[in-house]
């Protein structure tokens, strides 16, 4: 058995309510709540709709996490909350109900980076040794994490207190591209998974869409930074000039070529940071890692350049709470105090503060 605090994380940055339980590096329970159909008809997540979700799904995915695990408030150590980046609103949310926690069962209470947090998903193992990879995660490591939310290149050397941003999406977030390109191909939300179906049947050299902020030019000054909003509008001018010519569109070829074109960026970019840095492991997290072809092409190019690859299960690579609990109880372990209860959610929350 591992040994370790008991903490009880809650994840609120976005549209999943997820709470965990780990005991140190053991998860105990995993337990996800999710307002996105709610969301389905926006065509994406819309923040106030997010906040009163997590407020109605707090209190029962809480009590089912315990179930989970098999034990009583009263046994935890600490109780962790994300408190950025991500929406304000639902951040409050998570934050309200983690100090309340605190507070009632005389507990400390740790505010962590949900970033860092998708990065400490990879440490969770259940007991029987089935989940997470192998061997342990070994640092430093580049950990390149997308979701709808971020996209974001990190240097991580500790997870406790030494984390850099290497770069960023400069505009969408890559699941937000495949969200809004689905949608151009009337595919419904959210749209990653269904490109992602329909592209298995297209080629991915139909149409050559730019990979954003990959010129030269460009990687002088953003070698590491991501774009992907002038992607998605050579979508739309395709789809446009197919439909005035009155051509049919080829959803399935458009489908490819864009995954392609996500997945070729995303990979190239990563891949380029271990080679720079002289860092040869990468950790992919996010929902978009769910992606066949990123998948795919992550484990191509990795392989190419010697670096090994880490990719947790996808349970673990969403949104949850799991991840947040697992770098509280690093950083327990690792002698930081609580936060204080003062703490208020912070959207831009920098990679830099692993705890608030
Ligand atoms: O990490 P995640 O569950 O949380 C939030 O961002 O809230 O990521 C969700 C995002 C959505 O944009 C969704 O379209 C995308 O991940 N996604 C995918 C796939 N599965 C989910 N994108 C591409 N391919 C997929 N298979
Ligand atoms: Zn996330």
């Amino acid at each position: 058995m591992t040994a370790g605090p008991l903490v009880l994380g809650i994840e609120t940055s976005c549209d999943e309510t997820g709470v965990g339980i780990v005991r140190g590096t053991e998860l105990l329970a995993n337990v996800i709540a999710s307002s996105m159909d709610e969301h389905a008809r926006f065509g994406g997540v819309v923040p106030e709709i997010a906040a009163r979700a997590h407020l109605e799904a707090l209190e029962p995915t809480i009590r089912a996490a315990l179930a989970q695990a098999g034990i009583a408030l009263d046994d935890l150590d600490a109780v962790a909350v994300t408190s950025g980046p991500g929406l304000a609103g639902a951040l409050m949310v998570g934050l309200g109900a983690a100090k309340a926690l605190a507070i009632a069962l005389d507990k400390p209470f740790y505010a962590v980076n949900h970033l860092i947090g998708h990065v400490g998903a990879d440490l969770l193992r259940v007991e029987s040794g089935a989940g997470g990879a192998d061997a342990p995660l070994e640092l430093p490591t580049i950990a390149l994490l997308v979701s709808g939310g971020h996209t974001s290149l990190l240097h991580v050397r500790s997870l406790t207190d030494d984390v850099e941003l290497l770069g960023e999406t400069i505009d969408d977030a890559a699941g937000e591209a495949f969200d809004k390109v689905a949608r151009l191909l009337g595919l419904p939300y959210p749209g990653g998974p269904q490109i992602d179906r329909v592209a298995a049947d297209g080629d991915p050299r139909a149409v050559r869409f730019p990979r954003g902020l990959s010129l030269p030019k460009d990687l002088a000054r953003h070698r590491y930074d991501f774009s992907f909003s002038g992607l998605k509008t050579a979508v739309a001018r395709h789809v446009e000039a197919l439909r005035d010519r009155g051509e049919p569109v080829p959803v399935a070829d458009i489908a490819a070529s864009f995954r392609e074109a996500v997945a070729d960026v995303l990979t190239a970019k990563a891949i380029a940071a271990c080679r720079d840095l002289q860092v040869p492991r990468l950790l992919l997290g996010g929902g978009v890692v769910a992606n066949a072809r990123v998948r795919a092409l992550a484990a191509e190019r990795a392989l190419a350049a010697g670096v090994a690859l880490r990719i947790p299960p996808l349970s673990l690579c969403t949104d949850n709470g799991a991840m947040i609990a697992a770098i509280a109880a690093q950083r327990i372990m690792a002698g930081h105090g609580p936060s204080d209860l003062s703490v208020s959610a912070d959207s831009t929350l920098p990679v830099t503060v692993v705890q608030a």
